[in-house]
Parts: C-alpha cells; structure tokens; sequence
C-alpha cells in the first residue's frame, strides 16, 4: 500500500471511495485517471461486503451508469441501459438480457485507513 497524504487520498488512482460514505445497498460510480487513462468503476456494499466491478457491459461493452454515477436498480439487480442486460451486484452475474450467464469483470478491493481502495494488481497504476 502506497502511503499518502489524507488530503491527497481520493486523487490516488486506487483510492475508490470513504469506506462511510458506501451505504448497505449503495451502488456508486468511480472514474480514475490511471496511467493517463480514464477507467470507471462500480462499488457497491452488499451485507457489509464491498465489491467492485470495472464499468463495462459484457455485452457491448456500453458504461451501466445511465448518467454519471447514476445506475438503474431493481433491488440488487442493476439493469444495463443500453439494452437491458441485468446484473445482480453481489456477484456481477448477468442473470437475464443479451448476455445472460456472463459477468462484469470484478475487481480486488481493500478497506484501509477508513477508505475503499483498489488492489493494486487491479488498478493499471503508473
Ligand atoms: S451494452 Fe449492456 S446490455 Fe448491451
């Protein structure tokens, strides 16, 4: 874990959240600048587990989030809006839509110093 100064935590391209701010149920959109590249991300807490996802559909490759941050959910199922794809967010898996029984692509996450943070074999840091 690289140490950083509090302050300059969230510009750090692991740093995903505050690990307070990620609610039971929450699903939140995170966009970092990574080795001069823009990757999203989904995090999202389900029975006090943290998991997270890259932003992508594995059907065509469309971002889930409707607007910036902003996704459709259905209980704990988030629903693609590009063509319905749904994804239930504690594993990934697609379970109804044109890429049925596929998943988005997890990614390793950590909870440290009260923030969420992307395992660094995850995050293509510089
Ligand atoms: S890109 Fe998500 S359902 Fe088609």
């Amino acid at each position: 874990m690289t140490q950083v100064p509090e302050d300059a935590q969230s510009a750090h391209p692991a740093y995903l959240c505050r690990d307070a701010d990620l609610a039971e149920g929450d699903v939140v959109g995170v966009d970092k600048l990574q080795a001069g590249a823009l990757h999203g991300y989904i995090v999202t807490r389900v029975d006090d587990q943290v998991h997270a996802y890259r932003n992508c559909c594995p059907h065509a490759g469309r971002r889930l989030d409707w607007a910036p941050g902003r996704f459709l959910l259905d209980g704990r199922v988030m629903v693609c809006p590009a063509h319905g794809a749904c994804f239930r967010i504690e594993t990934g898996l697609c379970i109804s839509g044109p890429c049925q029984g596929e998943a988005l692509e997890r990614v390793g996450v950590r909870i440290e110093g009260e923030a969420v943070w992307l395992d660094e074999q995850d995050a293509d840091l510089p």
